[in-house]
């Protein structure tokens, strides 16, 4: 098979974690016989120092052509102060709005071989294996009226969490599909004690459930939630939430897994007309400036999201079943960067995708 990938490493660490996904991408075609046809555009701060916009016309015609886009991570300490309509991380938000992909499947697992390095106790971790879906398209992120307006001596900040019926109930039917070709349960996270969106959320996904008879379905308050994440995270299987709650929930679960290096993801939301999906593909990390550069940032989260492409975007089960299974041995054997405490000396970001290409052989 031939295809093509838009990799936008953006900023910080996405430039050397995005390297090495691109070296297993590379290495998977290599032994199972297809073609990736590469190319790179710019997206965040970079994207902004080279063109004036976080997301440039050019990067969003290239992301429409491409089969699939690969990410690394955006945001510069540069930007701090700016209005949000001019910083990096609004690059983001363009092109998850672009390319239509309203869920965002963040998979949150533990590893055998990572138990110490969550901080929680092992028996807690050992056998935790959760998608959280969260919804990418819609919500306070995208809501208007926003901004900051004068008032009276000072300001007023304004954001608003809006959804549609139809925005809901894409993501959940998404979640049921996830969950039935899983361990058949979906929690529905919301605020519906507070928020009249949550309460729309609750009511279109009790609506939208049965459909899917032979899917369990409970409910959780978002706060009950974050503590049940840390108190008994095996009881997830599909878990799906609004934007903002899953990006705050997102890297609590990051915990369970070891490190937030670990985390990788895929925003789907359409299909394209050969059945596989318009797909964006990033870690769950940010960009981490204070150690960009270094040969240190844990490259998995990049390279799992790579398998995920190959998955999702391209229906390519061996493929990515191989850089799973790739993955693991690399944590098996200990070869892993700082952020997962390893016993001995840690490896490189560059260590690790090589590790990962050896082990898929
Ligand atoms: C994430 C990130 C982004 C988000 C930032 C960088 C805009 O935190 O993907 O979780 O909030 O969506
Ligand atoms: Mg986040």
């Amino acid at each position: 098979m031939e295809f093509s990938v838009l990799t936008l490493p953006g900023d910080g660490i996405g430039i050397e974690v995005t390297r090495e996904a691109i070296r297993v991408l590379q290495h998977i075609c290599q032994k199972f016989g297809h073609k990736a046809n590469l190319s790179e555009a710019l997206l965040g701060g970079i994207a902004i120092h080279k063109t004036g916009s976080p997301f440039p016309a050019e990067t969003e015609a290239l992301c429409q052509q491409a089969d699939a886009t690969l990410m690394g991570a955006v945001g510069l300490p540069e930007f701090d102060n700016w209005p949000p309509e001019k910083r990096p991380e609004r690059g983001l938000l363009g092109i998850r709005k672009t390319l239509g992909v309203y869920a965002n499947l963040r998979p949150v697992r533990s590893y055998a071989s990572l138990l110490d390095s969550s901080p929680l106790k092992n028996h807690l971790v050992d056998g935790v294996d959760m998608i959280i879906v969260r919804e990418l398209t819609g919500g306070i992120y995208y809501g208007t009226p926003r901004g900051i307006t004068e008032e009276g001596s000072g300001h007023r900040g304004t954001n608003t969490m809006t959804y549609t019926t139809e925005e809901i109930a894409r993501v959940t039917r998404m979640s049921f599909e996830l969950a039935r070709n899983r361990r058949k349960k979906v929690t529905s996270v919301d605020k519906s004690n507070v928020l009249e969106t949550s309460q729309l959320w609750r009511r279109v996904v009790v609506e939208v459930a049965k459909e899917y008879p032979d899917v369990e379905l409970n409910h959780l308050l978002v706060d009950n939630c974050a503590m049940q994440l840390v108190l008994n995270p095996k009881q997830f299987d599909v878990v799906v939430m609004e934007n903002m709650f899953g990006d705050i929930l997102s890297d609590e679960g990051a915990v369970l897994a070891g490190s937030i290096g670990m985390l990788p993801s895929a925003s789907i939301g359409t299909r394209k007309p050969n059945g596989y999906w318009v797909g964006l593909y990033e870690p769950v990390h940010g960009s981490a400036p204070d150690i960009a550069g270094q040969n240190k940032a844990n490259p998995l989260g990049a390279i799992g999201s790579v398998a995920a492409m190959l998955e999702y975007s391209f229906g390519m089960k061996e493929e990515a079943a191989a850089v799973n299974k790739a993955m693991e041995a690399v944590l098996d054997s200990g070869r892993v960067t700082a952020d997962l405490r390893p016993k001995g000396q840690p490896a490189t970001t560059e260590q690790v995708g090589q590790a990962v290409c050896e082990a898929i052989g």
